[in-house]
């Protein structure tokens, strides 16, 4: 897997570790993004090896190859945020485009030289954001033409194609999924839903875009991970699987419904904030902001019969709760101590 030190890649090495027997290879350049606090709970399985490196570096990536030998590539590592990309689209064309094209390259000639008889998939992991923006009606699926708007869904959609091509051109075996918003446990805290959680916490303001009128459609974080899991399996050949769990929201809404939802679970609150509402603050709007997103994920549950278990109110309710009673990984992500593994510091020694 690459990318499984970021927010969806470790939710699907827990479930993989703590659900199946597979053996799973954690291959991640440890940016900003990627946490192996978020993997302490299964970083002692004999079945888990984590291996430092860069998708985009071809020495790296062909090592890893002749090293590990995959059944299959699950590929989540990328640049994920639209607001840095809107900030600094290089390292998003960098990573995201780039990045996959050398995966690719060494996935073909890994699978080429296989004796045929064994089974390899490159599976794809990439986002809803490449359709473009919805209005009032509609939801897209996997037929919607590709209208990305962000430096970021623009990159992930160059990279859909290139998985597409080399499935066309070279007959590599590969399957793509395109979800929705995830949230859940572990999410970093640039996101709207932990951002807020933790800025409330500290009594700080609640910055929404706009009139916070946009529409996401949320999916919880470990109900991907399973689908993720079943379209590796089972997903057929050269196919693409939205995944999404019909729970659109506007974000003005959202960010309501949290804080009313931590006004019943914190007893005291910040100094001076008598209920957290109060702290939303209406902020410009982000440039080139899609209005709406919603999947339609009706393939995925008619061919294998996935349905999301976690309702939104539910999974709110974990990923507050989860927030709230874990708070040495929200500081150690507050203070940048987290980091200490990429930058190679001792235990103590500040980052
Ligand atoms: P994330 O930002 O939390 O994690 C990304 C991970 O990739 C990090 O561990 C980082 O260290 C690693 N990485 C970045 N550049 C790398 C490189 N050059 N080489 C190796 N590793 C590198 O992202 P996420 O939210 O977990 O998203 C995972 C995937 O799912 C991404 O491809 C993203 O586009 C897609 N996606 C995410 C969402 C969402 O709501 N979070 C929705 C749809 C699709
Ligand atoms: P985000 O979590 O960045 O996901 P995405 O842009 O991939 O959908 O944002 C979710 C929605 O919340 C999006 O419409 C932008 C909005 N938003 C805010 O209003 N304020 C914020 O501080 C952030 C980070 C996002």
């Amino acid at each position: 897997m690459t990318g499984g030190a970021g927010f969806i890649g470790s939710a699907v090495i827990r479930h993989l570790i703590e659900n199946t027997d597979y053996r799973v290879v954690n291959f991640d350049k440890l940016t900003y993004a990627g946490n192996l606090e978020s993997l302490a709970s299964v970083a002692e399985s004999p079945r888990y090896h984590f291996e430092r490196g860069d998708i985009c570096d071809q020495r790296e990536v062909k090592n890893a190859f002749i090293e590990f030998k995959p059944d299959a590539i699950m590929h989540l590592a990328a640049e994920s945020h639209v607001d840095r990309s809107i900030d600094d689209p290089g390292q998003f064309i960098h990573t995201n485009v780039v990045g996959t094209e050398v995966l690719l390259e060494n996935a073909r000639r890994y699978w080429r030289e296989l004796d045929g008889k064994t089974a390899f998939r490159f599976h794809h992991v990439s986002t809803d954001e490449v359709y473009g923006s919805l209005g009032a009606a509609g939801k897209f699926d996997e037929n919607s033409p590709y209208r990305p708007n962000s430096p970021y869904s623009a990159s992930k959609a160059g990279a859909d194609h290139l998985v597409r091509a080399w499935h066309e051109t070279y007959g590599l075996p590969v399957v793509v999924t395109n979800c929705s918003n995830n949230y859940g446990p572990y999410q970093f805290p640039e996101k709207l839903i932990p951002l807020m959680i933790l800025n409330a916490l500290e009594g700080k303001s609640l910055p929404v875009y706009g009139r916070g009128e946009q529409v996401r459609d949320w999916l919880y974080v470990e109900d991907h991970a399973r689908a993720l899991v079943l379209v590796m399996e089972q997903g057929r050949d050269g196919e693409t699987y939205n995944i999404g769990a019909d729970n659109e929201h506007r974000n003005v809404d959202l960010v309501r419904t949290l804080c009313r939802m931590l006004d019943e679970r914190v007893d005291i609150h910040p100094e001076g904030v008598e209920r957290f509402e109060d702290l939303i603050e209406f902020v410009a709007d982000r440039p080139g902001h899609d209005q709406r997103y919603a999947i339609d994920s009706g393939k995925l549950q008619r061919e294998f019969g996935w349905e999301p278990e976690e309702s939104f109110e539910s999974g709110l309710a974990r990923t507050i709760d989860w927030y709230l009673h874990n708070r040495d990984w929200c500081d150690h992500v507050l203070d940048g101590s987290y980091q200490r593994q990429r930058l190679g510091l001792a235990e103590g020694e500040q980052a």
